[in-house]
């Protein structure tokens, strides 16, 4: 995979200079476009209501927020309601994204930044890094097909399998498995990444399903300890299964 995506036209248009612009003039743009691309890919439609609930604001500055990226010529709606990126909004989405997972790299590899803070940090800084800066970020780490916590690359090799994988709350007692990732929507949930910080579930840590108890608790083992997992943090782990 290539960070530099894009083509010369591309760039006349969504540049450095261009993104800055955007953010300067509609600060919450690039939140907005981030947050409907990862709706998309995750879930294949963008409601109103689910981007509200994600983005922590009512609906009504929702569709007033749309209306502006729609001005700006970066998302439409159809007559359902359903939002979608243009060719354009899709851009600045995921050269943010790329943007956002290179910084939690830095924060957590070379800067010893806490696992689990380095989502809210990335937010904070990912508008003002250049896209130079983000390629030399690429390179330095190795050119990875994830972000810390799992989440691939917009076009990574990586990206179906990981975004297809299974809900570790699907997972039938006596699974074997590995945790693939903690998904973006799972990241910004109040506490989880804390609680995966804290009982060592990241990316490559291998969990077996002792227990499913009720609804709300599902109890694991890894590397010796038992864990009770809450049942809303695990819809929100992906795993792969290990051959017995
Ligand atoms: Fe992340």
């Amino acid at each position: 995979m290539d960070i530099a995506v894009l083509s010369e036209p591309d760039m006349k248009n969504t540049g450095d200079l261009a993104l800055q612009e955007l953010h300067k003039r509609f600060p919450a743009a690039l939140d907005y476009l981030t947050t409907i691309f990862l709706i998309d890919r995750e879930y294949g439609k963008v409601a109103n209501s689910k981007l509200a609930a994600r983005l922590g604001v009512s609906k009504p500055a929702v569709s007033q927020a749309v209306g502006r990226l729609k001005r700006h010529h970066l998302a439409d709606q159809d007559s359902y309601g359903t939002i979608r990126l243009t060719p354009e909004g899709r851009i600045y989405a995921t050269r943010i994204l790329k943007r956002h997972y290179l910084i939690e790299h830095l924060l957590i590899l070379r800067l010893d930044y806490p696992w689990d803070k380095a989502d809210d940090e990335a937010l904070r800084l990912q508008a003002a890094i250049s896209e130079e800066f983000a390629a030399h970020l690429f390179e330095t780490f190795g050119r990875p097909d994830t972000c810390p916590h799992g989440n691939p690359f917009p076009g990574s090799p990586r990206e179906k399998e990981l975004l297809d994988a299974p809900r570790l709350s699907e997972a039938r007692e006596g699974c074997r498995t590995v945790l693939l990732r903690i998904t973006e929507e799972g990241e910004a949930v109040e506490g989880l990444l804390h609680f995966c910080n804290e009982n060592q579930l990241r990316p490559g840590r291998e969990l077996e399903i002792l227990k499913k108890a009720g609804d709300n608790v599902l109890l694991g083992c890894c590397e010796g300890r038992t864990i009770t997992i809450p049942q809303g943090y695990a819809v929100h782990l992906r795993y792969r299964a290990l051959q017995d």
